[in-house]
């Protein structure tokens, strides 16, 4: 046997563990607490950057291992356009060490990348069929890709639906973005805030109530929910309830990881690993899970 096909797994989990330099090209506040920022390879930036390093392609609900030197790496679902092949666009919200070190860099700063890793939406599956995005909070980020990958074959699909859901108004992402895609005719968006202000003139209630309207078949239909653990169980069982089976509704979940590929078992999930078993499941896989605090 060639010793080289022997060793070729053993490479390839090596490689996936080594951050690739990128740098922050540019970066902007969506909320007081939730940033988005692009990252460009570092040679595109700095010529005197190692080499070696391009945006890798990815799948809408993948997730990027985002390392902050000498402060640690964590998880980031890539929230920009799977067609782009130049930017990688990440949103995060600062909870932590890490994600506040993140939080502080601007344009021409080093970040270490390794991914995408993980599943990914069905998106494909949903082609002929109405299609529902349920999202809470900072879970509309991990479901952009696929309104991109939507919308730039729109007619391949029946109805799309995308119910957003934050706290507060001021603790919604992509406010412009939202607006225009509320402006077309083909595509149903509706939001909803938990508490309004005095401004807020739209929905006031917990994103579930909007998933008991939204204008889907729901023998056809395929959803695809992301956001809190709570959230995503009560938006899918209120789509069981509508009758849309627990095999086309996919959740998205959270563990802490360390390696991203499937090696240490820090993100267990009952007998999976969501980073690589993850972190996109259908529900039907999960909902027993889900019922118990942590698994
Ligand atoms: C597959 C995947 C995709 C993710 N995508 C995004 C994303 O697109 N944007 C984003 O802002 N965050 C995302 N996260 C969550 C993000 O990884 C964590 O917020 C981050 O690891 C926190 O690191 P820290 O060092 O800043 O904070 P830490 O000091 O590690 O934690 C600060 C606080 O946040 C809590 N926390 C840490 N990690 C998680 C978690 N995974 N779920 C729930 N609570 C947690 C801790 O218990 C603690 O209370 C994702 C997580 C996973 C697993
Ligand atoms: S993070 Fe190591 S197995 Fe998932």
């Amino acid at each position: 046997m060639d010793s080289r096909c022997e060793f070729a797994p053993i490479a390839a989990m090596s490689a996936a563990m080594v951050p690739r330099p990128y740098v922050v090209a540019r970066r902007w506040n969506e909320t007081a607490d939730t940033f988005t920022f692009e990252l460009r390879p570092a040679r595109d930036v700095r010529p005197d950057a190692p080499p070696a390093a391009t945006a890798a392609a990815f799948r809408p609900g993948q997730f990027n291992m985002l390392y902050a030197f000498g402060v640690g790496e964590v998880p980031i679902s890539i929230s920009g356009d799977p067609a782009d092949g130049e930017r990688l666009i990440h949103t995060v919200r600062t909870v932590g060490a890490v994600t506040r070190y993140l939080g502080a860099l601007g344009p021409g700063d080093p970040v270490g990348v390794r991914g995408p890793f993980g599943s990914a939406w069905p998106v494909d599956d949903a082609e002929g069929r109405d299609l529902v995005l349920v999202a809470g909070g900072i879970g509309l980020p991990p479901l952009r890709p696929v309104l991109y990958q939507v919308l730039a074959r729109r007619e391949r699909f029946g109805r799309v639906a995308l119910l957003y859901g934050a706290r507060r108004p001021a603790e919604m992402v992509f406010v412009d973005e939202l607006r225009s895609w509320r402006s077309r005719l083909d595509l149903d968006v509706e939001v909803t805030v938990d508490r309004a202000t005095e401004s807020w003139k739209g929905s006031v209630g917990f994103v579930t109530t909007l998933v008991r309207r939204a204008p889907i078949d729901p023998a056809e239909a395929i959803a695809m929910v992301c956001g809190p653990e709570l959230m995503m169980r009560f938006a899918a069982l209120e789509l069981l309830k509508r009758g849309v089976a627990d095999r086309r509704v996919h959740v998205s979940m959270e563990r802490n990881m360390k390696c991203g590929v499937g090696l240490c078992g820090h993100c267990q999930f009952g007998p999976s690993f969501v980073c690589r078993d993850g972190p996109v499941y259908p529900f039907a896989d999960v909902k027993d899970l889900l019922q118990v605090a942590e698994v």
